[in-house]
């Protein structure tokens, strides 16, 4: 709610609700302004770079009946997601400890890496990184690119057999010589910490089931949404993209939250108009700067999950990272959102490390 003094109404305060309006200035149909002793009186509400101006006009006639205008900087609150991985590591480090002390076992979490793609052995080595600084052991093989198929299989079967290791991921994507259903149908359901096994999903699709394990980056996505006390339930949700290992599971997972949610995609005909109705969105498309500003409704929450390399010759490393979202439009409109980076990445990590605690407190029934 924001209030305006009118000039000529000393007394008159008037009471206005932001609700969607047109970002390219012209007139949104649900801006609603309450003044307790004359007729109605809508509101324009208009964004010009980073300024919002509010001017009043009655429903009756188009000119101004009263010229009042309120001015303000927007900015949306910053959901900083480096900082709550960090809080969630330390949480998972103070377990893994207590669990070594009173039974005498780390969690182990065990990584396949199959060929030579640069951004998955980043990954990798941030996931074994982790994995150190919290008491996780951690157990990693790499295989050539034109590895078999049968070999992955191998590894798998011994991974899930033993009892030194709690969670076994695969890192997607695979060479496209191998079945990536196979491999991942192969993970024991209890060590999937990843969630990609198609019963996990499954149960996360269904109403009174539960899945052993949540994917890690929508869980990550929800966590930030719970931790700045953004509430999910009732409120309309788009997903932008349907991936199997972030778009779906976390249109999936909003839905579990009680959110009524929309998937936006590639063929989707009116992509801004179905993004523009969203209290929340959560982008995973991997399109820089995809979502712009007059895509979104003001006020909407914005959970960014693209990390997109565009060329910056300004760069030492010749490139920057920008996400989705075009951030210096969207921060002016939303109530909060993500940077990129420092947003959802490192909640990937964060979530994997307790995906992997968990399994090792299930299977140790330690509490
Ligand atoms: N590739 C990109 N994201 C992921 C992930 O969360 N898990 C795995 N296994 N592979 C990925």
């Amino acid at each position: 709610m924001a209030s305006i003094k009118l000039p000529g109404f000393s007394s008159s305060l008037i009471k206005a609700r932001f609700l969607p309006f047109n970002h390219d200035g012209s007139r949104g149909n649900t801006v609603v302004c309450i003044r307790r002793d004359v007729d109605p009186l809508s509101l324009e509400f208009s964004s010009t770079n980073s300024l919002r101006t509010l001017s009043l006009r009655s429903y009756a006639s188009s000119s101004p009946v009263i010229s009042a205008k309120l001015t303000t900087e927007a900015s949306a609150k910053v959901i900083d997601g480096k900082s709550v991985a960090k809080t969630i590591r330390d949480e998972v480090a103070a377990e893994v400890s207590r669990m070594k002390d009173a039974i005498g076992v780390a969690p182990g979490l065990a990584v396949i890496l199959v060929g030579n793609k640069k951004d998955s052995a980043t990954y990798v080595r941030n996931k074994k990184k982790a994995c150190e600084s919290v008491g996780i052991n951690s157990f990693e093989v790499h295989l050539p690119e034109d590895s078999a198929e049968q070999e992955v299989l191998k590894f798998i079967s011994g991974f899930n057999d033993d009892p030194t290791v709690h969670g076994i991921l695969v890192q997607l994507p695979l060479p496209s010589h191998m079945n990536e259903q196979n491999i991942l149908n192969a993970v024991s359901l209890e060590k999937d910490v990843d969630g990609f096994h198609p019963l996990n999903i499954g149960r996360l699709a269904m109403r009174g089931r539960d899945p052993l394990f949540v994917p890690c980056t929508p869980k990550g996505c929800v966590e930030l949404l719970h931790r700045y006390g953004v509430e999910i339930k009732g409120k309309r949700a788009v997903v932008i993209g349907r991936s199997n290992i972030v778009g779906m599971p976390a249109a999936l997972l909003l839905q579990r939250e009680d959110a009524t949610v929309s998937i936006v995609h590639s063929r989707t005909k009116n992509p801004e108009e179905v993004t523009r109705q969203a209290d929340i969105i959560i982008s995973a498309v991997g399109q820089p700067n995809m979502v712009r500003g007059n895509w979104i409704k003001p006020g909407a929450v914005i959970i960014d999950v693209g990390i997109n390399p565009v060329e910056d010759s300004k760069s030492p490393r010749g490139y920057q990272l920008v996400g989705d979202v075009c951030y210096e439009e969207a921060c002016k409109v939303a109530s909060a959102i993500t940077p990129v980076p420092g947003g959802v990445g490192p909640m990937t990590i964060a979530m994997l490390l307790s995906n992997t605690l968990i399994s090792a407190k299930r299977m140790h029934n330690f509490q």
